[in-house]
């Protein structure tokens, strides 16, 4: 016998473009682990709860097993399945009737492809969703590796583009650290509610016959189900958030990447790139491209677009499972890989790039003192804000005379304000390293200040 998944009470096979727009095999073949996994956690509490015999369920969990191995196969030749069945679940479902015949026909008992899907693809984010730590666990250790390794780098930090004050290389390193330690916390977060198995909520209603939903999904390793049938077919919220979540990560990585472009820019010249993670011109034979950079910049926009096309699609539906639900794969799929390539690239480039401190020293100014002279008049108890303004009138003197704040004679500053003090005093101020020693404060760019960071990021790791 050999019975479609539906069109029992059709007359006329469906228009080869709607099965072109409905199929989804191309997409959803990757869901044929879970799909299987599913598949034999039903069968078992079928079986369990008596509505499954012996025999059957034997047939069907050996056959199941050999539908998994055909199927691994042939994906790792072909890349892809030739079956001409919409989905990975029709797909299951017929090679199984090869394998174990009639018993097949009683697979998909009280079981619909609307909880069969939600289930699948929520055991396909858990185990994927593992790898994700793991991955952006690597580039954390990248950073922490550099951020120990070149404490003693002092740089200058910009805001506006524009310098600001000296920091240490490390400061800058670990404050995308911090992005990258969030980003796993708020995916882990995410968890609870993935991992709730739809199993049991049939194709709207629930299931009418007596199964022990709990057992069947700690049997699947979810930590719970669904508490509502017509929930568990129609929210996709898990995937919205798993979208936003990438686009967020996404653009933490761009920020990363552009700040690694402009440093490996020749007028900054703080880092450069190896040569495996720089691409060259087919014209200018001098160039090196920071395209894996580039890449990663321009994918953020694209994590973005495709979290807000699923928003998109899913605002105005009615409830409980519409096709639309359908595209949720595709982009789930895509931001994933893309996501994943991201921060491979990210890592390789930041555990293979050089830093050129002597540049980056060179590129400090005696202006990025500023801040320090205000403070050292405050500390001889001046306001803050009469401070500030007389550190600005000794600016506009040393413009005016063309020369830097360290260049500035003694008694220009004297004139300004005595408490300035001596010439000696005022040079203690005019040291990159004295500068931003004094940023001892918790979360400062002081030495002392970043250990401490490096301590707590360190610990973290070692127990995630
Ligand atoms: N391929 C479909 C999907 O991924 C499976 C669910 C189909 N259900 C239905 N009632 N047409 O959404």
């Amino acid at each position: 016998e050999r019975y479609q998944l539906w069109g029992g009470c059709f007359e006329e096979e469906p228009s080869s473009v709607l099965r072109r727009l409905n199929d989804s095999l191309p997409v959803d073949f990757r869901l044929f682990h879970e799909d299987i996994r599913g598949s034999q956690a039903w069968a078992h509490e079928l079986h369990r709860s008596g509505h499954l015999s012996d025999d059957d369920y034997y047939a069907i969990e050996n056959g199941l097993r050999e539908v998994e191995k055909e199927i691994e196969e042939e994906l790792y030749k072909n890349g892809k399945l030739n079956d001409t069945e919409e989905d990975i679940h029709s797909v299951v479902e017929r090679r199984l009737c090869k394998h174990a015949g009639d018993a097949a026909l009683r697979l998909h008992t009280a079981r619909s492809r609307n909880d069969q899907s939600a289930s699948d693809v929520r055991l396909w984010m858990l185990n994927s969703t593992g790898r994700l730590y793991a991955t952006l666990k690597e580039l954390i250790q990248v950073l922490v590796n550099r951020a120990e390794k070149e404490i003693n780098i002092i740089v200058p930090g910009y805001t506006h583009l524009q310098r600001a004050q000296p920091v240490r290389w490390s400061q800058f390193l670990l404050s995308y650290l911090w992005l990258f330690r969030d980003d796993i916390i708020r995916l882990e977060e995410q968890r609870t509610r993935l991992s709730r198995c739809p199993l049991g909520s049939g194709a709207i209603a629930g299931c009418a016959l007596s199964i022990d939903r709990k057992k069947l999904a700690h049997h699947l390793g979810f930590d719970d189900i669904t508490p509502n049938s017509m929930f568990a077919v129609g929210s996709r919220d898990y995937i919205v958030e798993f979208l936003n979540w990438s686009s967020l990560c996404g653009s933490h990585l761009s920020r990363l990447a552009e700040d690694l472009i402009i440093y490996g820019s020749r007028e900054f010249g703080f880092i450069s790139f190896s040569d495996q993670f720089s691409t060259g011109s087919s014209l200018m034979p001098q160039k090196r491209n920071p395209d894996g950079l580039e890449l990663v910049r321009g994918a953020s926009g694209l994590l973005l677009g495709d979290s807000l096309a699923f928003s998109c699609v899913l605002k105005g539906l009615p409830s409980t499972y519409n096709k639309d639900l359908q595209s949720d794969k595709e982009l789930l799929f895509r931001s994933y890989d893309k996501l994943t390539d991201c921060l491979k690239v990210m890592t390789g480039t930041v555990a293979t790039m050089q830093v050129n401190s002597e540049r980056a020293l060179q590129s400090l100014e005696p202006g990025m003192l500023a801040t320090d002279l205000a403070h050292l008049l405050v500390r001889r108890g001046v306001p803050f804000r009469r401070a500030h303004h007389y550190v600005g009138m000794a600016l506009r003197r040393a413009t005016a005379l063309g020369v830097n704040i360290r260049e500035l004679p003694h008694q220009e500053y004297s004139a300004i304000c005595s408490d300035f003090g001596t010439e000696a005093d005022l040079q203690t101020v005019f040291s990159w390293e004295t500068s931003v020693e004094q940023y001892t404060s918790t979360g400062g760019t002081a030495k002392s200040a970043v250990e401490e960071q490096l301590i707590l990021l360190n610990s973290w790791l070692r127990n995630h």
